[in-house]
């Protein structure tokens, strides 16, 4: 995403795209609304911003486009994983909860998409669709590609993002952001349990290297959340007034709860699991935003 003056992607690579959604509509969009109808039952059109900044707005805007886009982004992760899976010949049954994961997530990115459009539009996210997620190691065997998704994407990326989804559907209060964060706090509960579910199943068949090599795509992917809290701490939000049309965290909360979720939640369950974490927690980032 690029603030308004932000010329960083004239630079950025040939293979950039503009992130834009749309819907075939018709017989397609039908079905759709038949299998998750709870999105079209949901308070649309019913938030009063007649309260809210011009900041407040051009903040919920930028952040639910932003939502959208990693949603999107999960939804490619969550493919990945589940061809991983198939190759990797994992239990039929792991195999087909995981198969529900990329339409949750094409869920997601629509009510995160309309909730932008509910605050006024979406905001300009430019991506390379060949960057968008890095596959697993293809030098690798079937059971390690699988292995290698699941702690990457699942392990920390979804086992973080879950309790910081529930605190912020907590505190959120208009009945629709609550709806929209209720839906995705849903769905996600079962995406957090499955990286664990299959290193469980997995782990008889991974040996030392296998678990350091575990641990490193782990760090992988925990060092790149520690990015993200820093950009939160240099762009700090605490709303505190009526007109806030966003009804997320404060800040300092979110940082704190992150803080501990990624201990609680991803560290310690796989360290348990014998996969070495060398990226700790870091002190200066969230230590500066207490
Ligand atoms: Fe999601
Ligand atoms: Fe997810």
């Amino acid at each position: 995403m690029n603030a308004p003056g932000d010329t960083s992607r004239a630079g950025a690579d040939r293979d950039g795209h503009v992130f834009e959604l749309e819907l075939l509509g018709g017989n397609t969009e039908r079905r759709f609304r038949k299998m998750r109808p709870e999105v079209e039952a949901m308070p649309w059109g019913t938030l009063d911003l007649s309260a809210a900044s011009p900041e407040d707005l051009a903040a919920a805007r930028m952040a639910w486009t932003g939502a959208a886009y990693q949603e999107h982004r999960t939804a490619a992760a969550c493919a990945i994983t589940l061809r991983a899976l198939i190759e990797a010949r994992a239990p039929i049954d792991l195999i087909a909860v995981a198969s529900r994961f990329p339409l949750d997530e094409m869920v997601h990115v629509e009510l995160c998409a309309r909730m932008a459009m509910e605050c006024g539009g979406g905001t300009e996210i430019v991506f390379n669709p060949s960057q968008m997620v890095l596959d697993p190691d293809p030098n690798e065997r079937a059971l390690m590609r699988a292995a290698e998704c699941a702690v990457r994407f699942f392990c920390v990326g979804e086992a973080i993002s879950i309790p910081l989804l529930r605190a912020t559907w907590h505190v959120a209060q208009h009945p629709l952001p609550k709806a929209v964060l209720g839906r995705i706090v849903k769905d996600e509960a079962a995406h957090g349990v499955f990286g664990f579910s299959f290193l469980d199943w997995a782990l008889p068949e991974l040996s030392e290297r296998d678990r350091v090599v575990l641990g490193h795509a782990a760090d992988k992917a925990i060092r790149f959340v520690y990015q993200q809290w820093d950009y939160t701490a240099r762009h700090r939000r605490n709303p505190s007034h009526d007109g806030d049309v966003l009804g997320w965290m404060r800040t300092d909360d979110y940082l704190e709860l992150a803080r501990r979720s990624m201990q609680a939640h991803v560290i310690d369950p796989l360290e348990a699991r014998g996969i070495p974490i060398s990226a700790q927690l870091p002190e200066t980032v969230p230590a500066a935003a207490r």
